[in-house]
């Protein structure tokens, strides 16, 4: 049915019965000159909030106007109507209670609920010639601003690809459709994640360096959309196989050895030192001032993540030579 169209004549014999006037069931189809506009005031309302459909270029000399929620226009869907002559209110069945009509056209909404969301039809009925009326249809669209969603998470602190996470976009919309970001992009396409049906719900099978970050969800609705802030996924992993560094084995009696030890891991691993099979000490730095022969043997180092349980080590056989100077001598000058 196009905006000018006329109704069915059975509407037109369901209606007679409410309306009190009768010039007003005189449907006949003439087009409107009248740029008649609709805005909402705010144009994007919360719950809970009022808002204004404002009727702006009402023609002059009406006999009145019906507005109608969505856009078929039958008994069901009648809000409310006002009658210029006597300045009659009328109720219709798709009256909340919470809609007023205005002189002007003009409909105010209070503690508007989401389901008040969606098209609205302003029916307008000009006075014509005798008893033939004059009349127009408006249709308006009025949207709820989403509300800012939130992401739940069952682990903020899987352990790499061992746990399966589900992230959760919060609250729960109808008529609005959902969309994660990962580090700011769009969901990348890899079996290891699966989005419920209404994409409300993300699973994650076993978050890897790749899938962590930080996520962020979007509620959209055709007027708005708003994202979440972003929940980061903190991976734990490792410890991995530990670096042992530098890696030189060979040292003179009186040389400082200095050693240092790294191995990947979230949260950083704990690291220890033992010499021989004896425990040295603990710190990712090992320093020995001054070694002599005795400080040569089996050098490990030993990782342990507390967070993932894991553990890790490596080793490095050092050898003290006795003598430096000496025995070097004779090669750097080979006379
Ligand atoms: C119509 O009337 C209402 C209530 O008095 C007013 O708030 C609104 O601004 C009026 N609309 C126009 C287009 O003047
Ligand atoms: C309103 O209608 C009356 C009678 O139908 C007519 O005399 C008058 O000129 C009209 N006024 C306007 C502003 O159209
Ligand atoms: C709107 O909500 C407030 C508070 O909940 C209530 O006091 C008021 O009566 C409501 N107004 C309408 C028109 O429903
Ligand atoms: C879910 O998201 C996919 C792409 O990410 C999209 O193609 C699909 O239409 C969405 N489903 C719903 C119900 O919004």
């Amino acid at each position: 049915m196009g905006p000018l169209s006329a109704p069915p004549c059975t509407e037109h014999i369901k209606w007679k019965g409410l309306l009190v006037t009768a010039s007003l069931l005189n449907f006949w189809n003439l087009p409107t000159t009248a740029q008649v506009t609709i805005e909402a005031q705010p144009p994007k309302v919360s719950e809970g909030k009022d808002v204004l459909l404002l009727v702006h270029n009402l023609p002059q000399n009406l006999t009145g106007y019906i507005w109608y929620k969505g856009q078929i226009r039958d008994l069901y869907h009648y809000i409310t109507s006002y009658v210029v002559d006597g300045q009659i209110i009328i109720y219709g069945p798709a009256y909340s209670g919470r809609e007023t009509a205005y002189s002007n056209a003009s409909l105010l909404i209070q503690n508007v609920t989401r389901e008040d969301a969606g098209s609205y039809t302003l029916h307008i009925i000009k006075r014509g010639d005798g008893t033939r009326g004059v009349t127009g249809y408006f249709t308006f669209t009025l949207y709820l601003e989403t509300p800012k969603p939130s992401i739940s998470s069952s682990n903020l602190n899987p352990r790499e690809a061992m746990e399966t996470v589900i992230l959760t976009c919060d609250p729960e919309t109808p008529d609005t459709s959902y969309q994660w970001w990962m580090n700011g992009q769009s969901l990348p396409m890899t079996h290891r994640f699966q989005l419920s049906e209404t994409n409300r719900t993300l699973f994650l099978f076993g978050v890897t360096k790749y899938t962590a970050g930080p996520y962020e969800c979007e509620i959209r609705n055709s007027g708005s959309a708003s994202r979440s802030d972003p929940v980061t996924l903190n991976l734990l992993h490792g410890p991995d196989l530990p670096r042992i560094h530098p890696s030189y084995t060979n040292y003179r009696s009186g040389d400082n050895l200095y050693l240092s030890c790294f191995a990947n891991s979230n949260p950083p691993a704990q690291y220890s030192w033992t010499i021989n099979g004896k425990f040295q000490q603990s710190g990712q730095n090992l320093f020995i001032p001054q070694i002599t022969t005795k400080h040569s043997g089996l050098y490990v180092c030993s990782v342990r993540n507390s967070a993932t349980g894991e553990e890790s080590s490596t080793s490095l056989t050092v050898k003290v030579s006795a003598s430096t100077r000496i025995g070097l001598l004779p090669l750097l000058n080979p006379t």
